[in-house]
């Protein structure tokens, strides 16, 4: 059989020496490959090392697995299953035994292995056969995931491989994920199709964020309450409270089934679940659920307040003891060596104002309500140490005392993780401002809700979870790194996904792969195969990592638009039209910003070996109207907007798309820099309002700041500079339309000669409602 030769790209190739058949064009092709793609093998994380070899094999439906023992015929199933749900490879199930002349793809394990790690493996691609060794099921699980990733993504049912040598093993054995879902709930199914990925990307722990101030979600038998009433909150705003009053409570909570069928798949995966039981603070919905074991008398509810709520449990004996209850229950549940108790963010004024608890103080003899917390984690340490379980918690476990044996998770920052590894304390980096993903990872207008001050997947790549001050003995004390998903903004789970992916693949590097074997460069190179694995396995990742970002500069005297183009990854290949046309390879390539004359339409992809990265190019149209329009993404929060910029959503409609805005809540405030108000006449404002719903306590007294209002209701206004005049102004209606939005229109009383630094803002305060800008234009006079 002839095969159709296609001509291979240098990189596009890597392995994609997919042929349907195997006739002379494949052996050519494989050839080429075995020469000059091996290095180019695009595993991520990268292996520690990989050395081509002569020769090629070929996988398909009729090559044979082998494996000696349950252990590895599990690894083996595993590989084949993955494969035949990813590719049209469908392989048979795995025969019994490796003697050492058999062909096919050999799993074998092997305790003389030798290897540092239970994590490492080696790979070898010859010939005859492909042997996949490790002395523990996790490496030789690894070795799989390696072999996988070689083959995923291919279009064929037969693919030739070039000869190879993997060695591989983990820098770190603490890799791990975590997923808040207390604040939006994730399936059982969706969950496990996340530690499906995980297990892809080498990551072993998943930490599992179950209780907070907005939902308690794991079932205590002895305390059904929890759930009962914890685990229902009253969204804030209409999403929680429709116009008729009727009440729609945000519901959720994994029962002790769910709970060991989602450990059962983690562990199949060689994936650890730690859980966190928050204490003593973000514990407003167990406070709701058994208020005796909070601080204040009287009922409360679930919070719909992001942020920090001010609700604490109670110190007090019978309030340790039915922590101890609940840990009793989850230890039961969670059979890995850590439970996490939080720490985190236990603002102390409830203690501070409460007798009792200043009682107690006294009485134990303690400093002050630091001391108390530690004293209470002290408490818990010795529980779970009894019953052979580790203590985590957030770095600030650290203040008032460590327990004894406690590991610090790092997430203000890697002080912390400096501060407990010299202390001697085991550490997992996590600092918030690279490894959170909640920050949205471009800046581009279509990211959806969460943090914009984003965190690119460069800055997490570069991150580095072992700091150079420390001493090599206490380096050893970093247990390694993980990311964290806080889902206050990711309302659905194709949200998490959008953040996580493709992400994901940086910090899988971060945490396996040796510092000398980083390279960014050589990592995007390696992406685009990742990608085909993500589309493979049915992953939505964010499509805004892989478009292009337009930085403009409007010129309305020449009416003109100056382009800058960038991909926010940093790949460099940017093809552009301005004729309406969809870019391609052939393309002109960009290389300097461009000047374009209003109307353009002006589109843009980056390619990677000839083939664009997103699914469909980025556009604008540079029209005349555009140059007069500015939107909540595309101005800049003011100076003095305080640093909670936020990029929120609409709380309507109850289902599908809504809306979203960026804001600075403190001090809600937009900036057009460089605006040309010659010849206009009015500034328009199209504004949305949204629930402000923010546990802030006393940051928020000290920070937030509204204009006083003249008008009812409060008004629109544009200043020149953020203290200048007032340039136009227009009164805020009581409520916004029907749609949740107002249109309005402020005559501007004068025009400042050249460019203007408009400020926009809504005075008065409506908490716990907002407007927020949706967007503004410039009406010319007529
Ligand atoms: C945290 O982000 N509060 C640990």
């Amino acid at each position: 059989m002839t095969v159709p030769c296609r001509p291979l790209l240098p990189l596009a190739a890597m392995l994609a020496l997919a042929m349907a058949g195997t006739g002379a064009c494949a052996h050519a092709h494989a050839e080429v490959a075995a020469a000059a793609q091996v290095r180019g093998a695009p595993l991520i994380p990268r292996p520690a090392s990989i050395r081509p070899a002569p020769g090629r094999f070929l996988v398909d439906a009729g090559t044979a697995v082998r494996a000696e023992g349950a252990a590895a015929a599990e690894v083996a199933r595993q590989f084949a299953g993955l494969l035949g749900d990813t590719t049209p490879i469908r392989l048979a199930a795995p025969l019994d035994g490796d003697e050492a002349s058999a062909a096919g793809i050999v799993f074998r394990l092997d305790a003389n292995a030798g290897e540092a790690s239970p994590e490492a493996y080696s790979l070898d691609i010859g010939p005859r056969r492909i042997l996949v060794r490790a002395g523990d099921a996790r490496g030789l699980f690894y070795g799989a995931m390696s072999l996988w990733q070689l083959l995923a993504g291919q279009q064929a049912a037969a693919v030739w491989l070039p000869a190879m040598r993997i060695e591989d093993a983990p820098r770190f054995g603490w890799r791990g994920l975590m997923l808040d879902s207390a604040r939006h709930f994730q399936s059982v199914e969706q969950i496990k199709s996340l530690l499906d990925a995980m297990a892809v990307h080498k990551l072993n722990t998943f930490h599992w964020h179950l209780t907070d101030d907005q939902g308690w979600r794991i079932q205590i038998e002895r305390y059904p309450k929890l759930t009962q009433i914890g685990g229902c909150r009253i969204p804030a705003g209409e999403a929680g409270t429709g116009a008729d009053g009727t009440l729609h409570p945000y519901c959720g909570h994994y029962t002790r089934e769910q709970i060991r069928e989602v450990v059962a798949h983690a562990a199949a995966r060689h994936i650890t679940v730690v859980p966190e039981i928050d204490v003593p603070g973000h514990a407003q919905a167990a406070v709701a659920a058994y208020p005796e074991h909070g601080v204040v008398d009287g009922p409360t509810e679930p919070s719909h307040n992001w942020g920090v709520n001010p609700y604490l449990f109670n110190p007090r004996e019978e309030t340790v003891r039915f922590l101890e209850d609940i840990l009793e229950e989850v230890i039961e549940l969670f059979p890995g060596p850590y439970v996490h108790i939080g720490g985190d963010e236990a603002v102390k004024y409830q203690w501070q104002a409460s007798p009792q608890v200043q009682a107690l103080i006294g009485e134990l003899g303690l400093k002050d309500e630091e001391a108390l917390q530690s004293h209470v984690l002290k408490r818990l340490e010795a529980f779970l140490e009894a019953r052979g379980r580790k203590l985590i918690g957030w770095d600030e476990i650290i203040e008032g005392g460590l327990p004894p044996q406690a590991t610090v998770m790092s997430w203000r920052g890697i002080e912390g993780g400096i501060e407990a590894a010299t202390r001697g304390h085991d550490v997992v980096m996590v600092p918030g401002d690279t490894l959170y993903l909640d920050f949205l990872q471009t800046d581009l207008p279509d990211e959806p809700p969460g943090r914009p001050k984003f965190t690119s997947m460069q800055k997490i790549y570069a991150f580095d979870p072992v700091p150079g001050v420390l001493t090599p003995a206490q380096r050893a004390h970093v247990l390694g790194v993980q990311a964290n998903v806080w889902t206050e903004h990711m309302r659905t789970f194709e949200r998490v996904q959008h953040n996580v992916f493709p992400r994901l693949s940086a910090l899988a590097e971060i945490a396996w792969t040796a510092p000398a074997r980083k390279d960014y460069g050589d990592f995007l190179a390696r992406l685009p195969a990742q990608l085909q694995r993500y589309r493979a396995l049915g992953i939505p990742y964010a499509q805004t990592a892989l478009a292009v970002a337009l930085q403009r500069r409007d010129d309305r005297a020449t009416g003109t638009v100056t382009a800058a183009l960038s991909n926010p990854l940093g790949y460099l290949d940017i093809r552009y039209t301005t004729d309406g046309s969809a870019p391609t390879a052939q393309s002109a390539a960009y290389t300097a910003p461009l000047t374009l004359e209003v109307p353009t339409e002006l589109k843009a992809a980056a390619f990677f070996d000839g083939r664009p990265l997103a699914d469909r190019p980025s556009a604008w149209p540079l029209d005349g109207a555009s140059l007069l329009t500015r939107t909540d993404k595309t101005l800049a929060p003011c100076p003095r907007g305080g640093r909670l910029l936020l990029r929120l959503e609409d709380d309507n409609p109850p289902e599908g798309p809504r809306a979203s805005f960026d804001v600075t809540i403190f001090h809600p405030c937009w900036q057009w820099q460089g605006a040309q108000l010659d010849g206009i006449a009015a500034v328009k404002v199209r504004a949305g309002r949204i629930p402000y719903n923010f546990g802030l306590l006393r940051e928020e007294e000290s920070t937030r700041g509204y204009r006083a209002p003249v008008a009812a209701h409060g008004e629109f206004e544009a200043r020149a500079g953020c203290d200048g005049p007032v340039l136009a102004s227009v009164p805020l209606p009581e409520h916004p339309g029907a749609d949740g939005f107002v249109e309005l229109e402020a005559p501007l009383r004068a025009a400042p000669d050249g460019r203007t630094d408009l400020c926009l803002t809504f005075s008065g305060d409506t908490r716990p409602q907002m407007w927020v800008l949706d967007r503004v234009t410039l009406q010319p006079g007529r």
